[in-house]
């Protein structure tokens, strides 16, 4: 019985040391960090957009944390500063993601603003990058006669020549799509944040 004992406290011992350094400290040095002055809040529309980035799985290929320098070339790659806790204040959860198939995409908005684009690239990735694996989102729009569309006031997908639909007809994107974009050009972390202080 004495084994079992000394067993289980061991345990718990383990697990309560490794809840206090991976769980409450973090949490105790991040808790109370101010939003950068020029960060704003997501809007209504960029939150849907938010879940639809979610549900789409869009953190799977691609993270929202570009490193310091001295871990990588993602200032090189022209993906921004290292982020810091201060970037994450309204993205609840975050969306900081481990995997890098695509790119970064914490500064995506001030790297590609283009709605035109951003939709484009989400109906036919590969209409834009050639050999790009990024799967095709079809289903975030719909396929309908010009005519149809001109009389309901949608805006049509402006496609590089030859990824269009068939003659007269036209790409229109839904409103999770026209949401999600809204969503990737607010993502804007480019402001200056100040250098953490040195250490002694
Ligand atoms: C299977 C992995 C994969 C998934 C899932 C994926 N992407 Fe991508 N994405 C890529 C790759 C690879 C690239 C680089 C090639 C390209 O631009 O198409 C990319 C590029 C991008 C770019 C352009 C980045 C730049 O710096 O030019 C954006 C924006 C983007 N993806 C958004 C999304 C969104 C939004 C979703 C979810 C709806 C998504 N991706 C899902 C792999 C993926």
């Amino acid at each position: 019985m004495e084994n079992e004992i000394k067993l289980a406290s061991g345990a718990m011992v383990a697990l309560g040391v490794a809840t206090a350094a991976l769980v409450v400290m973090p949490y105790l040095q991040v808790r109370d960090v101010p939003a950068p002055a020029r960060l704003q809040p997501y809007t209504d529309a960029q939150l849907r957009g938010r879940q639809v980035y979610i549900a789409n799985g869009c953190v799977y290929c691609h993270s929202q944390q570009p490193r310091d320098r001295s871990l990588g070339p993602d200032l090189e790659r022209g993906w921004g500063r290292a982020s810091v806790p201060g970037d994450y204040v309204h993205d609840k959860p975050h969306l900081l993601g481990s995997m890098r198939t695509g790119p970064d995409l914490l500064n995506i908005g001030a790297r590609q603003p283009s709605k035109d684009w951003h939709l484009g690239h989400l109906y036919q990735p590969r209409a834009y990058v050639k050999e790009s694996i990024m799967p095709s989102y079809p289903f975030l729009f719909s396929v309908k006669d010009e005519a149809e569309a001109q009389r309901e006031g949608e805006q049509p997908l402006k496609l590089p020549p030859g990824y269009g639909p068939a003659v007269g007809r036209v790409v229109v994107p839904t409103p999770e799509a026209l949401d999600l974009v809204k969503y990737l050009q607010a993502l804007d972390r480019t402001y200056p944040v100040l250098p953490a202080p040195a250490k002694p």
